[in-house]
C-alpha cells in the first residue's frame, strides 16, 4: 500500500430480521458494536478519511462512530445509491476507497490490505474480495476472464444464467475502487435489474465497459460472514472469540479452558496471566502480568495489576482498581473502589466507592454502604487497617492508617489511625434465661 487510503461503510440497513429497536449494525460482537468492528479494522491501515452512510433516525448510530462524518441515505435505493450519499466526501479523494458492509465484523486487516495492494498493482478501476462457499445461494457471483483472468463481472443471484449460477467464487461485499474514477463509474450504474436497485456491484461491468480492468482476490469464509439474524450475531460472536483467545495465548496467558472464557474485542492481558475456566471480561479491562484470574470471575472496565489474584466467583464493576499483589476473593464485589497495593478483600464483601488502602485486611461480609437512596458517598480505609469481619462502613466514612474495627462493627463516624472501634450493641446476658423460656412455653403448649 503505497497510496492513500478512505473508507465508506455502509450502515443503512435497519436489519428487520434482527427484530430490534437498535439499527443492525449497533448490535455487538465480543463488547463492540458491529459498525465500530468494521471502522477500527479499516483504521488499522491508516485511513486517510472514514465515512459512514446511515439511514433515517439513526442517533445512536451517528454517536457511536463519532467522530467520523455520516452521511444519510432516505430511500434505500441499492448499495451504488448508499455509497453515493457520501458522494461530496468522495469528490477530490485520491488513491484507494474501500467500501465495507458494517454488518460484516470479520474481515481482517491483514486482507483489507490484501486487497488494496491488488488494486495497486495493476491499477485497477475495481478490486473485489471473492470467496467460494459451498452454498452460493444469495451471493453475487464473481465472473473472470477465461483468457487473462481479471474481473469482468458480477452478476447478482437473482440475475444469474444458470451457468453462472453454477460458479461458486461469490462476491464478498468488500471493494475497492481507485478512488480518481470511482464517481463516474458510481454515476454510469443503472437500476435496470430484477431487484430494481443500483447495484454497487455494475462497478465492475461499468469499468470494463469504460476500458479499465478489475480484480477479484480470494478470502477465506470465515471473514465474510454478514450478520442478518440474531443466530448469525451468535456465530460472528463464536468466531470472534475464536480470534480473541487464540491471541489471548499467542501473546502469553495461559487459558485453562479457552472455549469457556469471554473477551471484549478491547481486553488487554499481561504475561503470564493464568485464566481459569468460566471467566468473562467486559469491555474496558486491563490486566497486568503474574495475574491470576479464578473461575467464575466478572469483570469489566477495570485495571488489575501485576500479580493480583482474582476470585473465584470475583465480581470487577466499572472503575475497580486493583493493586500490585492484591486479592480479591470469592463472592466479592468491587465498584469504582481502589484495593492498594498487597490490600486483601477475601470473603464475601460489597465494596463500592472506596479507596483500600495498601496492605489493608478487609474481614468477611464487610459491606460499604455507599448509598443513601439518592447520593453516594465515599468511604476512606487506610493503609494497613483491620476491618473485622461483617462491619457495615456507613459512608461517608474514614478509617485511619492501622486501626482495628472490631467484628460485626456498623461504623458511622471517623476512626482515628491505630485505634481500636467497636460500634455494636453492647452484650446483654441473662443466666439460665433460655431454660426458663423453653419450660414456659411447653407448660402453655404442651409440647
Ligand atoms: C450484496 C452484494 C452481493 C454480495 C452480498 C454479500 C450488491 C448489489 N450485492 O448483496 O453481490 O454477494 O452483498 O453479502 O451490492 N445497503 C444500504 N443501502 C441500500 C442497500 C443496501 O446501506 O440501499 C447496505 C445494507 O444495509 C447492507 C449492505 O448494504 O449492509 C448490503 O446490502 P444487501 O441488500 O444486504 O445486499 P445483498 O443482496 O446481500
Ligand atoms: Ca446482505
Amino acid at each position: 500500500m503505497s497510496r492513500e487510503l478512505s473508507v465508506v461503510v455502509l450502515a443503512a440497513g435497519m436489519g428487520t430480521r434482527m427484530k430490534s429497536a437498535l439499527p443492525k449494525v449497533m448490535h455487538k460482537v465480543a463488547g463492540k458494536p458491529m459498525v465500530n468492528h468494521v471502522i477500527d479494522t479499516a483504521g488499522k491501515l491508516n485511513t486517510a478519511k472514514t465515512m459512514v452512510v446511515v439511514g433515517p433516525d439513526m442517533p445512536q448510530l451517528i454517536a457511536s462512530v463519532s467522530p467520523y462524518s455520516t452521511f444519510e441515505q432516505t430511500d434505500r435505493l441499492g448499495t451504488a445509491h448508499a455509497v453515493l450519499a457520501a458522494k461530496d466526501a468522495l469528490i477530490g479523494l485520491t488513491g484507494n476507497v474501500l467500501v465495507l458492509y458494517a454488518d460484516s465484523p470479520l474481515f481482517t486487516a491483514e486482507t483489507l490490505k490484501r486487497l488494496v495492494n491488488a488494486r495497486e498493482a495493476g491499477d485497477h478501476a475495481v478490486a473485489v474480495l471473492g470467496f467460494c462457499p459451498d452454498d452460493p445461494t444469495g451471493y453475487g457471483r464473481l465472473i473472470t476472464d477465461p483468457n487473462h483472468g481479471g474481473l469482468i463481472a458480477i452478476v447478482e443471484d437473482k440475475e444469474c444464467s444458470d451457468a453462472q449460477r453454477a460458479i461458486n467464487f461469490c462476491n464478498s461485499g468488500v471493494m475497492c475502487f481507485r478512488a480518481e474514477t470511482m464517481i463516474e463509474t458510481l454515476s454510469a450504474i443503472d437500476n435496470q435489474n430484477a431487484k430494481g436497485e443500483y447495484y454497487l456491484t455494475d462497478a465492475v461491468e461499468v469499468a470494463c465497459a469504460a476500458g479499465q480492468s478489475c480484480v477479484a482476490v480470494e478470502v477465506d469464509e470465515d471473514e465474510t460472514l454478514g450478520v442478518n439474524s440474531r443466530s448469525q450475531l451468535a456465530v460472528a460472536e463464536a468466531i470472534m472469540q475464536e480470534r480473541l483467545r487464540e491471541a489471548a495465548m499467542e501473546n502469553g496467558a495461559t487459558l485453562i479452558d479457552p472455549m469457556s472464557v469471554f473477551f471484549s474485542s478491547d481486553t488487554k492481558l499481561g504475561r503470564d496471566v493464568i485464566v481459569e475456566p468460566h471467566v468473562v471480561f467486559g469491555p474496558g479491562v486491563t490486566v497486568g502480568d503474574d495475574v491470576m484470574i479464578k473461575a467464575f470471575s466478572h469483570l469489566e472496565s477495570c485495571v488489575v495489576a501485576n500479580n493480583a489474584d482474582i476470585g473465584p466467583y470475583a465480581r470487577l464493576r466499572p472503575g475497580a482498581e486493583i493493586g500490585v499483589g492484591a486479592r480479591v476473593g470469592n463472592f466479592v464485589e468491587i465498584k469504582k473502589s481502589v484495593v492498594e497495593d498487597g490490600a486483601k478483600v477475601n470473603h464475601l464483601s460489597y465494596i463500592g466507592d472506596a479507596r483500600v488502602g495498601a496492605k489493608a485486611n478487609i474481614g468477611a461480609g464487610t459491606i460499604t454502604c455507599n448509598y443513601d437512596g439518592y447520593r453516594k458517598y465515599h468511604t476512606d480505609i487506610g493503609a494497613g487497617a483491620f476491618v473485622g469481619s461483617n462491619s457495615a462502613l456507613v459512608a461517608p466514612v474514614k478509617i485511619g492508617d492501622g486501626a482495628i474495627i472490631g467484628a460485626g462493627s456498623t461504623i458511622t463516624g471517623t476512626v482515628e489511625a491505630d485505634a481500636l472501634v467497636i460500634e455494636r450493641a453492647p452484650r446483654i446476658d441473662k443466666a439460665g434465661w433460655a431454660r426458663l423460656f423453653r419450660e414456659k412455653m411447653k407448660a402453655l403448649l404442651g409440647k
